[in-house]
């Protein structure tokens, strides 16, 4: 189960310095919809939108506005088809197997100067290797720049930007030893231009 969150497309914009880009696309996808806040923003800018979420109760919420993939199914995503993705609040929540599933076929989907607009919390305090069920669902899976650049490159695409946006403590006040550490980190992936299309 993870938490819902409904954030504006107005914070994804800013946080990833994406505006020209996103004024200009015509095929934008979210990953992870959550409470669908930025997808009901994008439906009303009259953007062609794609959905891919592992919950289906989620999906079926924005069906009127989206075409909808499981994350089961992600392998049906158009090729060379979308001009901006976002994935935001997410990989926090998934292990390295599920964000390199993405990654496979989310970048064949970009358009040739298609951007995917990554979200993820940097590690700063070693917690990098918990990737377990617990940390899935606390959203606490952090990784190096390192890391999301191999992760990327054996995926079939490349960093162009990787900034930090804000860092800080996440405070556990049951047991104030496991409050961590973390930056969000805004990653800025193409896709090989090697790959077809
Ligand atoms: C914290 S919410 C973020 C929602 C939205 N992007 C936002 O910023 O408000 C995480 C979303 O990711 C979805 N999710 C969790 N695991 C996923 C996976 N493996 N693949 C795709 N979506 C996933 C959840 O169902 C949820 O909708």
């Amino acid at each position: 189960m993870f938490w819902l969150t409904g954030t504006p497309l107005s914070q994804y914009l800013d946080f990833f310095e994406v505006h020209s880009e996103y004024e200009e696309a015509s095929t934008v996808l979210e990953v992870g919809v959550g409470r669908a806040t930025a997808i009901k923003q994008m439906s009303l800018d009259k953007k062609e939108i794609y959905a891919i979420d592992i919950s289906d109760t989620a999906l079926n919420k924005v069906s009127a506005l989206t075409k909808i993939y499981n994350v089961g199914e992600i392998e049906k995503l158009p090729s060379n088809s979308i001009d901006l993705a976002f994935s935001f609040l997410v990989a926090q929540h998934i292990n390295d197997e599920m964000f390199t599933h993405h990654l496979t076929h989310i970048l064949p989907a970009l358009k040739k100067d298609g951007i995917f607009c990554l979200h993820y919390a940097g590690e700063l305090d070693g917690n990098k290797n918990d990737q377990g069920q617990a940390a899935q669902e606390r959203g606490g899976i952090v990784r190096t720049s390192s890391l999301i650049q191999e992760l990327v490159e054996d995926s079939g695409g490349f960093i162009i930007k990787d900034t930090v946006r804000q860092a800080g403590l996440v405070p556990y006040e049951a047991n104030p030893e496991k409050s961590y550490e973390y930056s969000w980190r805004a990653a800025i992936v193409r896709r090989n231009n090697a790959n077809p299309q």
